[in-house]
């Protein structure tokens, strides 16, 4: 395999400046980063994941004035969230600057920004000098990856570099809030709706859907997105029902179930936990040793809403 050896922050910028692909550590997941400013860093990007190019990118900066870099007709509801919530697990929507191509938006005349938390990804955007583009380092419809090794598992044959930054700590996709008429909630994840109208009022939540063929409105919106190989199952089993032999249940806290649960989300029901445990016990179950992966209901309170959202995409309709 190409990686390790890991690339470091430095290679990773000369190589964003050479227009090349890389894929960078964040709090939420790992993202496969390329200079936003440059159709083909983002036809790179497209291309590695194998992701179709009606799904747009998210454009990653490192201080809140470069904002302006990248939108404009910039809301004060945008300001009072940033100053909330970054550099955080948050991706605003906002009216584009044409120096953002058609590419990285789908053509949308609105681009999706985000600041991250991360050490390492704000010194490798900072030292670039540019804005980023970066969807999650996995490829199309796989489940995103949350260590350097489960973007070397999909894609060291396809990029120029992975920056290792350890494990992130949130563990699932920055919630996403579009501000292109009324605030509007696209995308579940650590930032809460009750967070967002504590700082814009109140805030409505865009169901997901699809629509084949055209720029998704509600983004990452595929109801087939995030899935393992080995069918996953979300929700209760009734108690006669027969399971596959090499059935692999994750709990959360210490319910009891069906069979012993293998591993828990959280032993102690802590849903920051969990939700930062989440994608790497979908990583590593998802080999041919199980035929199912059965995952216990979780509240669907708070960042409990984004584990639901992306367990239920993940999950089988029935029970095999
Ligand atoms: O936490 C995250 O957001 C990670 C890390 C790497 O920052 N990125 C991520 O990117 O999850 P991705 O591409 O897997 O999901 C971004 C979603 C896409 O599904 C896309 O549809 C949506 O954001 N999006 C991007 N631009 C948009 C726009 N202008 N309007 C509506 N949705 C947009
Ligand atoms: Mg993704």
């Amino acid at each position: 395999m190409k990686f390790p050896p890991w690339t470091s922050v430095s290679e990773a910028a000369d190589l964003l400046k050479a227009g090349e692909v890389v894929a960078i550590p964040t709090e939420t997941v790992y993202g496969l980063a390329g200079n936003a400013y440059n159709p083909e860093a983002l036809a790179k990007i497209f291309a590695a994941k194998e992701r179709p190019t009606f799904d747009p990118l998210i454009v990653h900066i490192a201080d809140i004035a470069e904002l302006e870099n990248v939108a404009r007709d910039i809301p004060d509801a945008a300001y009072r969230l940033a100053e909330a919530f970054w550099p955080g697990p948050m991706t605003m929507i906002l009216p584009k600057k044409d120096c953002i191509p058609d590419l990285c938006t789908s053509a949308l005349p609105s681009v999706a920004v985000r600041f991250p938390s991360h050490p390492v990804a704000q010194a490798i955007i900072k030292e670039s000098g540019l804005p980023l583009a970066a969807p999650s380092a996995n490829l199309f419809k796989h489940v995103s990856p949350t260590t350097a090794e489960h973007v070397a598992a999909q894609l060291a044959d396809r990029i120029a570099g992975i920056v290792d930054g350890g494990p992130c700590s949130v563990g699932v996709e920055s919630s996403i809030i579009s501000l292109v008429g009324a605030p509007t909630v696209l995308r579940p994840g650590a930032i809460t709706p009750e967070m967002f109208a504590s700082v814009v009022g109140p805030v409505a939540i865009k169901e997901s859907s699809s629509k084949p063929g055209q720029a998704m409105e509600a983004p990452g919106q595929c109801d087939t997105h995030y899935k393992p190989s080995v069918p996953l199952y979300f929700g209760t089993v009734p108690t006669n029902y027969k399971l596959p032999e090499h059935t692999v249940r994750i709990a959360f806290g210490q319910q009891a179930g069906p069979i012993p649960a293998t591993v828990s989300l959280s032993e102690t029901g802590d849903m920051t936990e969990a939700t930062a445990n989440l994608y790497a016990f979908m990583h590593d179950l998802d080999t041919p040793d199980y035929d199912l992966i059965l995952v216990d209901p979780i509240p669907n309170t708070g960042v409990g809403m984004a584990l639901n959202d992306r367990l239920k995409r993940a999950s089988i309709k029935a029970l095999p």
